[in-house]
């Protein structure tokens, strides 16, 4: 992309520059999978179905926001457009999405992922299909763990050349997810009824990889660390928005436009804010802690407490009282102005979208 190389970036032409290394990030997924599927093939055509099960996840497309945001990070705090070095991290954080959602979807019990079977399920039917031994269920769960595993490895071998300090916030990054998912299963185990705990987990679990720590890898990269307080602002009070968001979507969303199943998060017993409020106000959920703690829950019965005691519209305005939150963060940054109306536009991008 010799374009970018050459170009002479113009403030108001950045959002069109960072389209530039978007389409770089999926150039350099399909080159760097596609290698793996070409090597491991030739040893044996088993031997590519778990490179294939993460080209399969990443090629599905979604909605890329861990490389927006880094690349925003990296172009805002003024990284050279014609560096490779945030098109990797943010093919990096690409893979690392496709292993926290394989994996994700397994423990979720999940059997829709961005619109289409899952990679579990997947695997599970082709076992049936063929007639294979064993457990069909238990071989696709095997097939999706080391396929997760895979991307795992996947995104840390395109972060081995970061400066030490990008390094450090890397292993953060991963570290935080994967102890956020144990938290999010072991808190739905044990009924724990917390809201201030359910919050910190969506922080841990989701919004810190998803949109914190992306755009402080991104400005770590560009040598500008000194917006490390602006960024850490903006990016937790937005990544609690945006998981508050999802847990909305699984509670009242489309399955249509979200890809995803609607109601999982009741099935699962999870205690996100939604249902830990509902916990607090309303008889009926305490009811189904003690009555029904190894069967899926009432979805339609959690949905009319959610609207009749009003935490559908404390989450909302909780969502609301983070954007101001993250639009006042990133205002103090010192940026340029074209760069916090963009940051402002994601925000609510973000915080209000339907899938
Ligand atoms: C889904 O993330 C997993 C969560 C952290 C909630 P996204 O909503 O960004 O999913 P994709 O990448 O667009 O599919
Ligand atoms: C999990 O949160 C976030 C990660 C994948 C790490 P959810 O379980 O709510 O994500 P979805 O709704 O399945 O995408
Ligand atoms: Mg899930
Ligand atoms: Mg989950
Ligand atoms: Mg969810």
């Amino acid at each position: 992309m010799t374009v970018i190389a050459t170009r002479q970036p113009s403030t108001s032409d950045l959002p069109g520059i960072r389209g530039d290394l978007l389409a770089r990030v999926e150039q350099r997924l399909e080159q760097y999978t596609e290698s793996e599927r070409a090597r491991w093939k030739q040893t044996n055509p088993r031997a590519a179905q778990p490179v294939e099960a993460v080209i399969d996840m990443v090629s599905r497309g979604g909605k890329r926001l861990r490389p927006i945001f880094c690349l925003s990070g990296f172009l805002a705090a003024g990284g050279d457009p014609a560096s490779a070095a945030a098109v990797d991290a943010s093919a990096a954080l690409e893979l690392l999405q496709a292993f926290a959602l394989i994996h994700d979807d397994v423990i979720d019990n999940s059997a829709l992922r961005r619109g289409r079977p899952t990679i579990h399920v997947h695997h599970a039917g082709e076992h049936s299909a063929r007639g294979w031994l064993g457990e069909a269920r238990r071989f696709g769960e095997g097939v999706a763990v080391l396929a997760g595993d895979l991307a795992l490895v996947y995104a840390d071998e395109l972060t081995f050349d970061f400066p030490p300090a990008a390094r450090r916030l890397w292993g953060e990054l991963r570290t935080e997810l994967i102890v956020g998912q144990h938290l999010d299963v072991a808190v739905a185990a044990e009924s724990v009824v917390d809201p201030q705990l359910s919050r910190w987990i969506a922080v841990c679990k989701s919004g810190r990889y998803s949109i914190q720590r992306p755009l402080l890898l991104g400005a770590t990269l560009a040598g500008r660390t000194d917006l490390a307080g602006a960024f850490e602002g903006y990016g937790l009070a937005l990544g609690e928005a945006f998981q508050l968001r999802d847990d909305l979507m699984d509670a009242f969303g489309d399955p249509g436009a979200t890809g995803k199943p609607a109601g999982l998060d009741f099935a699962e017993h999870k205690m996100t804010l939604l249902l830990t409020l509902a916990v607090e106000r309303d008889a009926r959920i305490r009811n189904l802690l003690v009555r029904d703690g190894d069967t899926p829950w009432d979805a339609d019965l959690i949905r009319q407490v959610l609207e009749e005691t009003g935490v559908r519209a404390t989450v909302e305005r909780t969502i609301g009282e983070l954007v101001d939150r993250a639009v006042t963060a990133i205002s103090s940054a010192g940026l340029d102005p074209a760069w916090t109306d963009e940051f402002a536009r994601l925000a609510t991008l973000v915080a209000y979208r339907d899938r």
